[in-house]
């Protein structure tokens, strides 16, 4: 079974993708593979989880057609700049062994990301990318693409789960017709998350485990989730979170547990520096 997401720019985008956030690249062509014979066909990769290689090595194998499968990565703050960030997707497609993308994001607002943007809008004409989006960008730093942009982002993909919800920002992401992208949504695999009361009540109540629960809560509040793993079982189980439905009444429980709490904590100190921050070498 297959959900599928609606964007502003008319594409849709597989509801259910697969994570590979640290995977080592020579392991990624591995679990990547196991995750399309699973049946995902959404695959969420990134410049700076060095990785792209062995995702690559991933589509080249497998017997799924290009066409059928949607190819996420994301541009690294140390390659934003005028000219800079065409030339990091074009590396990033030669090490995905793929033409295009099917979604190329900015990863995080730091730096010169108006120039990053512009760039972005670039590939789009030029065709290696078919759509564009951000990631980690709050209200006011989504605001100043949309004033600028000749593009709109399509998405923005944001740390999101049980215990940080996010409900302002998605209201404002949605008022924009911007969807949203869940990143941790399992919360990392966070223990006391998983073993929330609430949950494993429903997990019982539905004959599900509470990670398929919590990824049926971001399905139906509107979110595309991309959860990790490395074990092909749990591939299924979370893949099986497609096929069931909690009740409104059982959403409503899981919103509750909601403390606007991020596990993944950006220090005020590292938002305020720019890229020079970051001197990462991706080649
Ligand atoms: N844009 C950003 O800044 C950003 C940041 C972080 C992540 N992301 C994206 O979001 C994806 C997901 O985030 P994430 O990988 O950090 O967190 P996650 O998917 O919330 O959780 C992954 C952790 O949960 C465990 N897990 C997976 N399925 C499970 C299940 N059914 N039951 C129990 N434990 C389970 C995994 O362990 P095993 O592997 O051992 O199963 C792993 O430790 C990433 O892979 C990446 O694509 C984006």
């Amino acid at each position: 079974m297959q959900l599928f997401t609606k964007l502003n720019d008319g594409s849709q985008i597989p509801t259910m993708g697969y994570g590979v956030f640290c995977i080592a690249d020579e392991e990624c062509e591995k679990h990547v593979l196991n995750a399309i014979k699973t049946g995902y066909r959404h695959v969420d990769c990134a410049q700076i989880y060095r990785n792209e290689r062995g995702l690559g090595n991933a589509l080249a194998k497998t017997d799924v057609p290009r066409e059928e499968l949607y190819i996420t990565s994301k541009v690294w703050v140390s390659n934003f700049g005028k000219d800079k960030t065409i030339k990091s997707v074009d590396l990033s497609l030669s090490k995905l062994q793929t033409p295009y993308v099917n979604l190329m994001l900015l990863h995080r607002p730091f730096g010169d990301y108006i120039s990053a943007w512009k760039d972005l809008e670039k590939c789009v004409e030029e065709g290696k990318v078919n759509s564009i989006g951000l990631s980690n960008f709050n209200k006011k730093q989504t605001q100043r693409i949309l004033d600028i942009c000749k593009i709109k982002p399509v998405i923005n993909q944001i740390e999101c789960h049980p215990y940080g919800a996010q409900n302002k920002l998605k209201e404002y992401l949605f008022n924009n017709d911007i969807a949203v992208e869940a990143w941790y949504p399992l919360g990392h695999g966070n223990k006391k998350l998983m073993s929330e009361k609430i949950l494993l009540a429903l997990a019982e109540k539905y004959s599900k485990t509470p990670a398929q629960i919590i990824l049926r809560w971001h399905i139906q509040n509107n979110n595309i989730v991309l959860p990790k793993t490395v074990r092909v079982e749990r591939m299924v189980e979370n893949f099986n979170a497609l096929a069931f439905e909690l009740t409104k009444e059982d959403v409503a429980l899981i919103n509750g547990l909601n403390k606007n709490k991020m596990l993944f904590n950006v220090p005020n100190w590292v938002q305020k520096l720019n890229n020079k921050l970051f001197p990462v070498n991706l080649d």
